[in-house]
């Protein structure tokens, strides 16, 4: 299939997703993807039921940044004999002390069959019809299954540091969105790792992706780490600090986002 092909095929005349879901994506690799989703997940928890799921197929690590030692994976629910029900995504999630499900990559990188992103898309439609939210960690990617979930989802989180090299790939990636038929209307910027005094401020940062920032999260080395060294949540491990903050006030913009965005959708 030629690449006009590829994206016809991911981009179907149905339109905008009438899903409850937040696709978090990196513009570049090891922006903050991860510790966002699985942070703003957690905290979305606190009122919904929320399933947080893993699809970085290539060493995703919710798992390990959630301190799970899950028995099931999302490899469980994916492949031709799967039978594919709410009972089989229900009984492959681990369930986090936050009151989050989370559907984890397995451990081991040696179980690498192919994805199929019509498996990964039937997969998430369960989902969001068993959670209320699905929050699906993309990474920052762009094999077929994760532009089924960007192009599938309510509005994607584009999750962009304040370098250079991310906001070049910020830009390719809005790119490829608008090619897969997800306007901008659909996409809302986050900006991790922020700090005044940088050279690249975040008005060069708008003006650059044509888009205001939706939310903002600090640079916090500290707070990071030791939520890294404990698998726990930042607001566990950092109650006080000032990117725990930024993570509740973007989790209560997102849900009124996804309200605003889904509204017809039921809460469970
Ligand atoms: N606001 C922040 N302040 C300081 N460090 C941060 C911040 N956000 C993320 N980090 C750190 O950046 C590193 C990468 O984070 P993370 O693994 O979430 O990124 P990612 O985009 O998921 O990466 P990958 O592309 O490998 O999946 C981690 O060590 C994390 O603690
Ligand atoms: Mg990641």
């Amino acid at each position: 299939m030629g690449q006009d092909g590829a994206l016809a095929a991911l981009n179907p005349a149905a339109g905008a997703s009438t899903w409850m879901m937040l696709a978090v994506v990196g513009a570049k690799g090891g922006c903050g993807t991860s510790l966002l989703a699985a942070n703003l997940a957690a905290e979305l928890a606190a009122t919904r039921s929320v399933c947080l799921v893993d699809l970085q197929f290539s060493k995703g690590d919710l798992a390990g940044c959630l301190n799970l030692a899950p028995t099931h994976c999302v490899r469980d629910v994916l492949g031709p004999d799967v039978r594919l029900d709410a009972a089989a995504v229900r009984g492959s999630v681990e369930a986090h002390s936050s009151g989050l499900d989370v559907l984890t990559q397995p451990y081991d990188l040696v179980d690498l069959i192919r994805v199929d992103a019509g498996e990964v898309d039937r997969l998430l439609g369960v989902t969001s019809q068993a959670w209320s939210v699905v929050v699906a960690d993309c990474g920052s990617g762009i094999e077929e299954a994760l532009l089924t979930a960007m192009r599938r989802a309510t509005f994607v989180l584009l999750v962009v540091t304040p370098t250079i090299p991310a906001l070049r790939d910020a830009v390719r990636t809005l790119g490829l969105l608008k090619d897969l038929g997800v306007p901008q209307s659909r996409v809302r910027l986050a900006l991790n790792r922020w700090q005044s005094g940088l050279s690249l401020d975040q008005a060069d940062i708008e003006e650059q992706l044509a888009m205001t920032s939706f939310v903002t999260f600090a640079e916090d080395l500290h707070a990071c780490v030791a939520a890294e060294e404990r698998g726990a949540l930042l607001s566990e491990a950092a109650p006080r600090s000032r990117l725990t903050r930024d993570v509740r006030a973007a989790a209560t913009r997102v849900l009124a986002e996804l309200d605003q965005l889904a509204p017809s959708l039921r809460s469970l």
